[in-house]
Parts: C-alpha cells; structure tokens; sequence
C-alpha cells in the first residue's frame, strides 16, 4: 500500500511484525476510555483498528493530557511499541512513546441511536462509520470485478456523453436542463451511444452514471446511479443473457473472494454461484406472480411487488425474458414468431432483490425502427443519428444495462440502495 511518512504501517500490517517493534501510526480516535489513569485509545485508519495504551512515564504531562482531550474522531499520530496480549481487542496493542494531537474533534455527531434522517444529513460524517466503510469496500470490489471481466474479454470501453438530447427510455423520467438556449436532458442511459461503437470496437462497455427524474422513494431507487452497459455486435437475446450470466457470476466471485472479511462484518452470507441461471418468459413469471396473489394483467410491466414474488420462487437470479412490447422501451426487437412480444430479458436478483439487469436484442431495420418511434408517440428527426446506424451496415445486436447499486445492495446485504453508494441522489436529497 502506497505510504506517506507520517507513518511507518497501516494498522492491518502490525500482524506481521515481531513483539516489540517500534511503529509510528497515523488515524483517527474510534473510542477512548480510562482506567487507573492509563488512557486506552481504540485508533482506526483506512485499514482497521488497533489498541493503544498511554500511561503515565512513557509519556510527557502534555501528551497526556493531550491524549485525554481527544474528542472522538480527532486525528493522531501516535508512536510506540508493539504488544501481543491476548485481552486486547485483536490481540495486539501499542505502547505509546509519543502522541501529537493533529486535529481534534469536539462532540462528533454520529453516534448510537442518532435516525436515518439525521445520518442522512451527516452522510459526509457517516461514512466513516464501520459499516459504511465495509458497504463502500464492497462497492469497489463491485466495481472492479465488473471493469476486469469486460477487459478480461476484450470488451473495449467507450465513455458516452452526460448531456443528451433526446430520451433513451421514455419521457416520464427525464431531468431537463438548460443547455444555451436549448433544451438538453440528463442521460438515463449510454446505449445508444454503445450501439454507433460496436461497429468499430464490436464489443464494448462503459461504467459511467445514469438518471432517471423517479419521483418514487423506494428501497431501490436513486435518481443518479452507477450503470455497467454493454452492447454487442452479432449477438442475439440468448448471447447477451450468456454474457450476463457470465458477468454477474464473476462479479459475486470475485467479492466473495476479496472482501469476505467486509461482507461478514455486516453479517452477510454470500458464497460463488454454480449452476446456470433459469431463463422463464414473461408469461410464466406472470402466472406464478397470479399464483402467489399479484393483481396484474398481461401487457403490464411488473412492479417492485411483482418482481419481488417471482424472485422470492428461485434461489439463483433468474432471467424474465420475452415481455409485452408495450411494456418496454421502442428500440427492443420484435419476436418474429410472437410479434407483441419483444426479444428482452431483465435479471432478477433473488430473496426478494428484483431486477438488476435490463436488457435485449435491438431492431436492426431502419424502417422497422422508424415505426416503432413514430408508434410511441416520439420525433424520428429526434434519433436521426440512431437511424442511420441502421443504414450503414447494420448488424443483428444486443446490450444490456446493469445497475451497480442494485447489485452491491443484493451482494452486501443492504436493506436500501442509498448504503451502497457514498452520496446518494434521491428527490428529497440533494445535500450533502
Ligand atoms: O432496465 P433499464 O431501464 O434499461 C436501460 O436503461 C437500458 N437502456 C440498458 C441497456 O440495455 N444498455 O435499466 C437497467 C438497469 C436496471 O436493471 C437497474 O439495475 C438499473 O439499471 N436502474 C436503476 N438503479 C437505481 N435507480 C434507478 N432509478 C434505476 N433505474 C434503472
């Protein structure tokens, strides 16, 4: 781990050093507490946390009572030696030698009992807190994992614009805003964009965050969240649900492999997925939902109740494929032998998580596509750019989009989609 001299270890290294050995540790003040006038400081930095002991002839009066000041989350460096005893706290402790005060810290304000609301407003505080250090952990374990299957694939990133001007999955959930004059909107999602790379790259991807203007407040809803996309050239719906598979597979993998310390921390059992996912259509999720008491007709998209029944029924995520057409967005491909069906499939995340992923195999005619828009009610002159990828060489295509904080929440555990990002964007929160 890169250091800077401030120190000499990160609090996880001190396991491997011998009894005795001198250390200069640099953090924060987790907890602190008092006994027959030695001072216990329970220190944390980004690694973990140690005990330090600080008693009277190691140390001047003014370190003392430097150390005794020390508000909760004040900042210190703290020389000393090292100690195996097997009553401390991970059964190592430091001996200090000298202690500097850098930044103190009077009355920190996330404490036990404090609401959800009022930690909300202290997010910039909060994440500090073990638990969300470990939800964050994962979340970067996440990342990676999804980055490095697509690299390990040959899959070519291709970063798209933020500022759009036209809409990718209906009006209802556009941000507006100004753009000199004009109108430009907030993208909900880069597939488009996507879709003009394959025919340079074929396979490609980008990580990068979406928006939707959702006025719900659910357990699953942000307005700004992180989006893995893919699109693929010569790919139809199954190719596309094999590389999902594939993807989400890796993903758990490698988070059960490189941050099990942080999913146990927050009492979460997860282990590597075998067996290949189920693959049901529409219409069977449909009649299960019914059977479990889901009030639904055909041609509805299904809800987060809905969803949440289907995935209840399979231990593994499991694939819905072949949705009403009027359920979904214009740009998916008609089944040619069930043409109110389109060729999509989203991931449900099981124990209730619901949809994860969202994706399928695009129209690749322009005449067909043409008429889809128009059917929806949309402005082809608006997708002008989007048609001519249908006339110059257009492929047999499919893409997909998974949602980040979606899929660390199922991984983690996490009883709400705001814990698996740092700042979390909602409608009634915009600050911190
Ligand atoms: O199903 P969606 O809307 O599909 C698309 O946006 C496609 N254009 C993606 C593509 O094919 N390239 O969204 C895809 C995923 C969902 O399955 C969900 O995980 C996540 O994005 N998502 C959200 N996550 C958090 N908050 C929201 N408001 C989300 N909306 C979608």
């Amino acid at each position: 781990m890169w250091k800077f001299n401030a120190k000499t270890h990160y609090i996880a290294e001190l396991r491997g050093l011998e009894e005795g050995e001198n250390v200069r540790l640099a953090g924060w003040v987790q907890r602190k507490s008092e006994l027959g006038g030695i001072v216990f400081i329970r220190m944390r930095d980004a690694t973990g946390s140690v005990q330090v002991v600080l008693r009277e002839g190691n140390l001047s009066e003014q370190e003392l009572t430097a150390a005794r000041g020390a508000g909760i989350e004040a900042s210190i460096i703290v020389e000393g030696s090292l100690r195996r005893d097997p009553r401390a706290p991970g059964g190592l402790e430091v001996i200090a030698s000298k202690f500097i005060l850098v930044g103190d810290s009077k009355d920190f304000p996330i404490k036990p009992g404090v609401g959800e609301e009022f930690l909300l407003d202290n997010r910039h505080l909060h994440i500090r807190t073990t638990r969300m250090r470990n939800a964050l952990m994962i979340r970067m374990e996440v990342m990676r994992a999804t980055e490095e299957w697509f690299v390990n694939n040959g899959f070519v990133r291709v970063e798209a614009p933020t500022f759009v001007g036209a809409a990718v999955e209906g009006g209802a959930t556009l941000f507006e805003v100004p753009y000199f004059g004009k109108k430009a909107y907030l993208t909900q999602s880069s597939q488009f964009y996507l879709e003009a790379a394959i025919f340079s790259f074929e396979n490609v991807y980008t990580i990068q965050p979406s928006f939707r203007a959702e006025k719900s407040r659910t357990r699953r809803h942000l307005t700004e969240f992180w989006h893995a996309e893919a699109e693929m050239a010569w790919a139809d719906l199954n190719g596309m649900m094999d590389v999902v598979e594939s993807l989400v597979k890796y993903i758990v993998e490698k988070v059960v492999e490189r941050a099990s310390d942080k999913l146990e921390a927050l009492g979460r059992r997860m282990e590597a997925i075998e067996g290949r996912f189920p693959r049901i259509t529409y219409d069977e999720a449909l009649e299960l939902a019914k059977r479990k008491g889901a009030e639904i007709e055909w041609g509805e998209d299904f809800g987060t109740e809905v969803e949440r029944l289907i995935s209840l029924e399979f231990d593994l995520p499991v694939f819905v494929t072949h949705y009403p057409k009027k359920a979904k967005a214009f740009y998916h491909k008609q089944d040619p032998k069930r043409p109110e069906v389109v060729l999509c499939a989203d991931l449900l995340a099981p124990e209730g998580i619901g949809e994860i992923v969202g994706g399928g195999q695009r129209i690749e005619s322009e005449n067909e596509l043409i008429s889809r828009i128009v059917e929806e009610g949309l402005n082809p002159e608006d997708y002008k750019w989007y048609l001519d990828l249908r006339r110059y060489g257009s492929v047999p295509h499919s893409g997909f989009g998974l949602g980040i904080e979606r899929t660390i929440r199922w991984i983690a555990g996490l009883p709400h989609i705001r814990d698996a990002i740092p700042f979390p964007r909602t409608p009634v929160r915009l600050y911190p």
